[in-house]
């Protein structure tokens, strides 16, 4: 499979980490990774202006990163979002991707979903994880799995191969 990881971390620490694991265990099962680092782009928010609905047949207007982006959207079998916890959901950079990708409606390719969170503290998943299944029963992508890792976790050995083992399973 051609997996497609958006990283929505401003930075390269923990949700790095994360996807370092991933991209090992998915590289090992043979699977193709490219990481996007999102939360380092410049993508603005949705203007909600619907040329990409009307002249612009599925382009959108607003030029920017997103344009380095919509092509592995296009064209991956797996979409992985992976991000930390901001104020209880998804960075500000990755949630702008999101609703961008609004432009071409469902990605044609996509059929396996997944998310890696990174956080602070516990239990503060519920938003990020009620969009992601939002968003998958609304693609008809199937979700195959939610990792989450807080504190400490993030750098655990024991957290790393839970996620090397997912993506080797894929
Ligand atoms: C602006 C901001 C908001 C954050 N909000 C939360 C939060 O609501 N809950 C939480 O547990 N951690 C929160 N954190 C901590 C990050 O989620 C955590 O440090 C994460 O592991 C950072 O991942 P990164 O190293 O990939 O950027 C916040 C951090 C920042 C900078």
């Amino acid at each position: 499979m051609k997996i497609a990881v958006f990283n929505g971390s401003p930075r390269k620490e923990n949700t790095s980490a994360m996807i370092r694991a991933f991209r090992e265990g998915a590289e090992a099962a043979g699977h193709e990774v490219e990481e996007y680092h999102v939360g380092k782009m410049k993508i603005a928010g949705c203007l909600g202006c619907m040329y990409c609905k009307t002249k612009g047949e599925g382009v959108c207007i607003q030029k920017d990163d997103l344009e380095k982006i919509m092509p592995a959207y296009k064209d991956a079998d797996m979409i992985v979002f992976a991000s930390p916890v901001y104020y209880f959901t998804m960075t500000a950079q990755m949630e702008a991707a999101i609703q961008r990708v609004f432009c071409i409606g469902k990605p044609a390719k996509a059929k396996k979903a997944a998310l890696l969170l990174s956080s602070g503290s516990p239990g503060v998943y519920d938003g990020a994880v009620a969009q992601f299944k939002a968003y998958t029963s609304y693609t008809g992508i199937e979700a195959v799995g939610v990792i989450t890792a807080h504190g400490e976790e993030n750098k655990s050995e024991a957290k790393l191969s839970e996620i090397r083992e997912f993506a080797r399973s894929l």
